[in-house]
């Protein structure tokens, strides 16, 4: 049977920085505020007139693709991962084959909508195809673009702040030698939590969830103004109250990330039958340092062996374990041989972990 190993990796971001500093031009905040609570110091947003998500992702994939060696005609299936897609339909795996000009139909493009988690969503499925022989050349990007969809007035402050635009692209192998490959995943989701941190206006649900479950906060007049638009709808209450944006309760989040973080690393080394000792670099989703500190401190890992990048990007969801990982690499914090954990939690609730010896 053979087993997938990530033969190329390579990571983009905008080059347009926007400290904590410049924050503080548009809304209430403050570089301390956000330094302490976050550990953000700067992150990229796009130039809009000439960047998306895809076209972010374009550049980590060709990136990845010379890493790799091989030929983009060679990709037999790409799967990408993000909650920020140039359109509500068709998904960004389309757009990106057009993009990279790979002309074969023969090959099939996934989206997968599993936001921070989704690269080792993405990750777990294309090692489940090829383990089942479908596909031998596989190309996983995680890719956003949060810059354009966040409140930048004092009332979005908490989430506007700690997001940020790019992209990562690994390509996913085919190989014989179990030794050099992934070894375990674990994926977990509980849509309990899914209005905890969501982006739900417009939308397709009309209020639906938030009469069913009581969710308080959320109120939006429907009878006003509707536009029923494709599968979305929006009015001028949904604007006024700034209800287009995404949503998140931080210490809901917070409280659960610490919790589901060192489970999930645990059972995924043990599915490897591996344990903690065995771990040479942990790589999280980046969404909060403090997060990350505290994971490393309960699982008593020194700081280097987790790698954190957070303080230069902010929090790039899907992105952010791919374009930590290449970082990892490009600085030799990963070597040939060492096995390596992701993991991510993030929103639905969604929560993940991948080992692999690289
Ligand atoms: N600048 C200044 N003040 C702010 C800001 C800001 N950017 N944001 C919120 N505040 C204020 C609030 O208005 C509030 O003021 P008040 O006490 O006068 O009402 C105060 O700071 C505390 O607000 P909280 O939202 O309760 O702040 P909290 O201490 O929870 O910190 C944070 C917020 C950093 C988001 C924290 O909850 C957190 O890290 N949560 C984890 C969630 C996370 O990391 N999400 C990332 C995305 S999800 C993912 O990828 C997993």
């Amino acid at each position: 049977m053979p087993h997938s190993t990530i033969t190329g990796i390579g990571h983009y971001v905008p080059k347009n920085v926007v400290t904590n500093q410049d924050l503080t031009a548009v809304m209430e905040t403050s570089d301390e505020w956000i330094r302490e609570r976050t550990g953000i110091e700067e992150r990229r947003y796009i130039d809009r007139t000439k960047e998306t998500t895809t076209t972010l992702a374009v550049e980590a994939s060709l990136l990845a693709i010379a890493d790799a060696g091989i030929d983009k005609n060679d990709i037999d299936f790409i799967i990408f991962a993000t909650l920020s897609p140039d359109y509500y339909f068709p998904g960004a795996g389309v757009l990106l084959q057009r993009e990279l000009g790979i002309a074969s139909t023969e090959i099939a493009a996934l989206d997968i909508r599993a936001q921070c988690s989704g690269f080792i969503y993405g990750l777990s499925t294309a090692d489940q195809f090829i383990r089942a022989g479908t596909y031998k050349k596989i190309l996983l990007v995680g890719a956003e673009v949060h810059s354009v969809g966040l409140d930048f007035s004092t009332r979005g402050r908490n989430v506007s702040v700690i997001f940020g635009d790019g992209a990562g692209a690994v390509i996913v192998e085919a190989t014989e030698d179990k030794d050099i490959s992934v070894l375990a995943t674990k994926l977990h989701s509980d849509g309990t939590y899914a209005e905890k941190l969501s982006y739900m206006y417009p939308g397709s649900h009309g209020g639906y969830f938030i009469e069913k479950y009581g969710i308080e906060g959320f109120d939006v007049d429907f009878s006003t103004n509707g536009q029923p638009y494709g599968g979305v709808f929006w009015n001028q209450d949904m604007l006024d109250k700034g209800r287009i944006y995404p949503h998140m309760e931080g210490q809901a989040v917070f409280k659960m990330a610490v919790r589901k973080f060192p489970e999930v690393i645990m059972e995924t080394l043990q599915a490897a039958g591996l344990g903690i000792k065995d771990l040479d670099l942990l790589v999280p989703h980046q969404a909060n340092l403090r997060i990350n500190q505290f994971v490393a401190h309960t699982m008593g890992l020194r700081d280097d062996q987790v790698y954190n990048n957070i303080m230069r990007y902010g929090n790039t969801t899907a992105a952010s374990i791919p374009i930590a990982l290449s970082e990892a690499r490009d600085e030799g914090k990963v070597k040939k041989g060492d096995l390596v954990t992701l993991a991510a939690f993030g929103a639905g609730f969604t929560w993940a972990a991948a080992v692999l010896r690289w």
